[in-house]
């Protein structure tokens, strides 16, 4: 049985977890994660850990309390798989282009919120589990990323909105094509995957709400999983879809 840690996994496409494997929910908040108690209440594999991409004392290995030093007590301290999945996504500020912005100082703590939690905080993740994960047996690391993050989609679709989540997602890419050469040569396979767009509103595809048509998060989960286990350490630091390639939506 493989362990996995997903990290950012209250609700969304992070709740959808892994049947076969032991799988530790990293959550900033347990007591009001609903959908995850729901779902560990039923599953004997499901594990819920306290950790926030915002906090690097809340994730690392050497802290007391810390997320990696609980996976480690319940793993012999290995890790197999890696994912992060939790995303500062939208703020009050999404809908503006960056001249819009009211004043210098909204545009950084937007833009800086953004950079602490989706790249910021993901590198401080990996750190925290990389003890864990050397120690294990496949070595992989997935970080979920957005078609938003790519700079040829965004200037094609000319999508000038949502700049914190966008620009933080195009440098958390490139967070993970560093982390794939730093470890090459230890054998790790790092990834940055877009999902694609997932209804993650409801589970009912009809939604009155939403429009499109968005898979649900597990068919979302299902492809990046898929994609992941084709991959070895020859497509490490590659951004890719759903689909294994540059094919977004
Ligand atoms: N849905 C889509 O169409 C779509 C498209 C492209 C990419 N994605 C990517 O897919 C991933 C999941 O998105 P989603 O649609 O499932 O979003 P979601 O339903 O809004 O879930 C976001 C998750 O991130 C967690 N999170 C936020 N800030 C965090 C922090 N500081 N520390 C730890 N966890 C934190 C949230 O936890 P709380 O409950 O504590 O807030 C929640 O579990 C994201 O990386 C997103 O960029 C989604």
């Amino acid at each position: 049985m493989s362990s996995y840690v997903v990290l950012g996994a209250s609700r969304g496409i992070g709740v959808k977890q892994e049947r076969d494997n032991k799988v530790f929910a990293v959550v900033r908040t347990p007591e009001s994660a609903a959908q995850l108690h729901s779902l560990a209440s039923t599953r004997s594999n499901v594990f819920t850990v306290k950790g926030d991409l915002d906090s690097a004392d809340s994730l690392k290995a050497s802290m007391t309390a810390a997320a990696a030093t609980e996976v480690a007590g319940h793993t012999s301290g290995k890790l197999d798989v890696l994912i992060l999945n939790g995303a500062r996504i939208t703020s009050q500020y999404s809908g503006m282009t960056l001249d819009k912005f009211p004043d210098p100082q909204s545009l950084e703590e937007d833009l800086m919120a953004g950079f602490r939690c989706n790249t910021v905080g993901v590198a401080h993740a990996i750190n925290a589990f990389l003890p864990l994960l050397r120690a294990g047996a496949k070595k992989h690391i997935l970080a979920i990323s957005t078609a938003a993050g790519d700079i040829d989609f965004v200037r094609e679709i000319g999508m000038g909105a949502n700049v914190a989540y966008a620009a933080s997602k195009a440098a958390l890419n490139m967070v993970a094509t560093q982390f794939s050469i730093a470890l090459k040569p230890e054998g790790f396979t790092v990834l940055s995957i877009s999902p694609g767009y997932v209804n993650t509103f409801t589970e009912d595809p009809s939604c009155p709400d939403f429009d499109g048509n968005p898979r649900t998060p597990a068919v979302a989960v299902s492809m990046m999983l898929d994609v992941l286990n084709r991959s070895g350490p020859g497509q490490s630091g590659s951004f890719v879809s759903q689909y294994g390639n540059k094919e977004w939506v």
